[in-house]
């Protein structure tokens, strides 16, 4: 029988063997087999919490209701996952010298924790906290979560997560690196992303239209499917990274 899923990956190595300059862009998807669920779609956490908590003009308001869930969903639940073998894959994919960078919607901080060096967080990251009034940053390992809303050790004001509440707009370092491997890349290798939320949706479609090729790997069709994929690996990224590592380590495609 044809093994599609094969013949997709095998085609997806021999393009990326071929690249100059290859870029990963990953969303919710490459965390659920690290137990972390997706935002949209069955048992995502819009299903079961609030979105408003993350409101930034409620947040303010209410810090302490807010506080209260987002220690749950992202310090009690989340803390708690490691990387799975689809963040190791991208990771020694780099180190093997076939990915550039990783451009994440997520704020999960696995890609950095599985080794990959050049993560482009465009979201943020859940691990730091920055302070409302000064800037301050600090480490979530530093905080004492027992105290809720959690304060500012310089100015005593209110800590937020340091990832981008709705309403926010994106980190100006992670917007400017991340065009510039729109710019730069000859392929884009899309992982667990829906591409619902703009603007980081945009980001493949330009690279498309800067004549990159699209790789996809989603157990599910998503927005970029049927508009700009050019090789689609429909399976759930931890299963198939192992093969996928050994077809870019094959000598010949073929
Ligand atoms: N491997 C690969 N993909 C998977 C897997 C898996 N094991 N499991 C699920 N997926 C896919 C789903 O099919 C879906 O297409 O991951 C995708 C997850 O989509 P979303 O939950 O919409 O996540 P994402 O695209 O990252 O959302 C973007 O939305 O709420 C905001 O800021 C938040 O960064 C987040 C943004
Ligand atoms: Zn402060």
């Amino acid at each position: 029988m044809l093994d599609i899923t094969k013949v997709n990956i095998e085609k997806a190595a021999k393009i990326i063997k071929s690249a100059k300059h290859v870029t990963a862009f990953t969303g919710a998807g490459i965390s659920v087999e690290s137990g972390i669920p997706p935002f949209r779609g069955d048992g995502g956490i819009w299903g079961k919490y609030d979105p408003k908590i993350l409101d930034l003009p409620y947040f303010l308001a209410n810090p302490l209701d807010s506080w209260i869930v987002i220690k749950e969903i992202f310090y009690e639940f989340f803390g708690k996952a490691k990387p799975n073998n689809a963040h190791k894959m991208l990771a020694e994919m780099e180190s093997l010298g076939w990915l550039k960078a990783i451009i994440t919607q997520n704020i999960d901080n696995l890609h950095q924790e599985a080794g990959s060096k050049n993560v482009i967080e465009f979201h943020g990251n859940s691990k730091i906290l920055v302070c409302t009034n000064c800037g301050n940053k600090e480490l979530i390992n530093k905080i004492n979560l027992g105290k809720l809303p959690p304060k500012c050790e310089k100015c005593k004001s209110l800590l937020k997560p340091d990832f981008i509440f709705f309403g926010e707009g994106i980190p100006q370092n992670a917007y400017q690196q991340s065009q510039s491997e729109v710019k730069n890349a000859d392929v884009f290798i899309l992982v667990g992303t829906s591409g619902s939320v703009i603007p980081a949706s945009y980001l493949p479609f330009e690279a498309k239209k800067n004549g990159a090729t699209i790789i996809e790997i989603n157990p599910e069709k998503t927005n970029y499917t049927d508009e700009i994929t050019d090789v689609f690996i429909r399976a759930k990224a931890g299963e198939i990274s192992q093969q996928f590592i050994e077809a870019l380590n094959t000598k010949n495609n073929d």
